[in-house]
């Protein structure tokens, strides 16, 4: 039997039960549960088999709660939370005492945003507590953008996926830390550099060897398929060099001719970066359930959302 279903009264009762449910947001599916609830969060690492050091974000329903999770909110945060909530960015600030460690992994840091979408903006707005939710996939694998993709991973473990349809972003937020309450990007994704730089100014971005323990969005191997996928900019001759391996490609807008391309998938015919990023995972989880020998994917263009796919796309090849 199906766990998907539009009934958002019968997602708070799980969560006020301290149970877990999957709930729609506009970059991904996240697996969530209340906060203060040790039982919901020690089930949501379980479930995906996540190393506690790993800390959650924490979603709210509105900017005016900000104050009840963090205890100092630089001018920058301010800004940034004013210009982009609800959506996709996420800020990690000093926690209150009043935040479990075991959301934060144990730092004095807490990572937060309020999502856009209306569902989870409604059933945010039928609870007491806020909602921690990771991305609804198994540690490391392709992050879910449909219900149908959390129901694949979770049926068996999970009593619910709250059904929101296709995520309209597609990929996870980015990220944003403080340093001397200077805005460092931890993480790219679904909001694009440059809008974020037009509100706070030049942001640095952490390098990404010195950060893993910080941010494991940022592990070399991560949103990435089972099936071998390569990322190149030069897509024609590694599909030649790849002898008669049954081939899935992903490019930008461009259809390939070759007979080994067994599946295809063209991101956006208009060149269109937000649309290609929201089809980037279903396009991967498509591909990964093909017995595919390889996947090959197209570099995009490096910059806007462009950037983010491209991230994405590199720890996805890594093995
Ligand atoms: O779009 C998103 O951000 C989605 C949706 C569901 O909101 N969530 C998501 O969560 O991508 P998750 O857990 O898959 O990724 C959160 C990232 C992790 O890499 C984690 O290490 C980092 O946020 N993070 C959380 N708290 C942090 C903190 N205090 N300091 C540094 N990084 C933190
Ligand atoms: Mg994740």
């Amino acid at each position: 039997m199906s766990i998907i279903s539009k009934d958002i009264s019968k997602a708070v009762a799980l969560l006020n039960a301290e149970d877990i449910v999957a709930i729609p947001t506009e970059t991904v599916y996240g697996l969530a549960g209340n906060i203060y609830s040790e039982k919901a969060i020690t089930s949501i690492f379980e479930t995906k088999k996540r190393p506690f050091f790993n800390p959650l974000i924490v979603h709210i329903p509105s900017i005016d709660q900000l104050p009840n999770i963090v205890a100092y909110i630089p001018e920058k945060a301010q800004l940034l939370a004013e210009a982009f909530w609800p959506g996709p960015i996420t800020l990690v600030l000093k926690k209150l005492d009043t935040i479990p460690d075991l959301i934060t992994g144990g730092k004095d840091t807490v990572a937060v945003r309020v999502p856009n979408h209306p569902t989870i903006l409604k059933l945010l707005n039928q609870l007491d507590f806020p909602l921690a939710a990771p991305s609804a996939n198994p540690f490391s694998s392709i992050s879910p953008t449909t219900a149908e993709h959390v129901e694949t991973y979770f049926i068996d473990s999970i009593k619910m996926v709250l059904d929101g349809g296709h995520c309209t972003s597609g990929i996870e937020s980015t990220i944003i830390g403080f340093e001397n309450d200077e805005p460092i990007i931890y993480r790219l994704g679904s909001t694009a550099l440059e809008d974020i730089e037009a509100v706070a100014g030049k942001v640095k971005i952490k390098n990404t060897k010195e950060v893993s323990p910080d941010a494991p969005g940022m592990l070399a191997r991560h949103y990435a398929p089972k099936t071998q996928t390569i990322l190149t900019d030069d897509i024609i001759n590694v599909i030649k060099r790849q002898g008669n391996k049954r081939i899935g490609v992903i490019v930008f807008n461009t259809k390939l001719k070759n007979p080994n391309i067994i599946s295809q998938i063209i991101l956006s015919e208009t060149r269109n970066m937000a649309e290609a990023a929201s089809k980037l995972y279903d396009a991967l989880h498509q591909l990964d359930k093909q017995h595919l020998d390889v996947i090959i994917a197209e570099q995009f263009p490096d910059y806007g959302l462009g950037k983010s796919i491209n991230d994405r796309l590199t720890r996805a090849t890594k093995s």
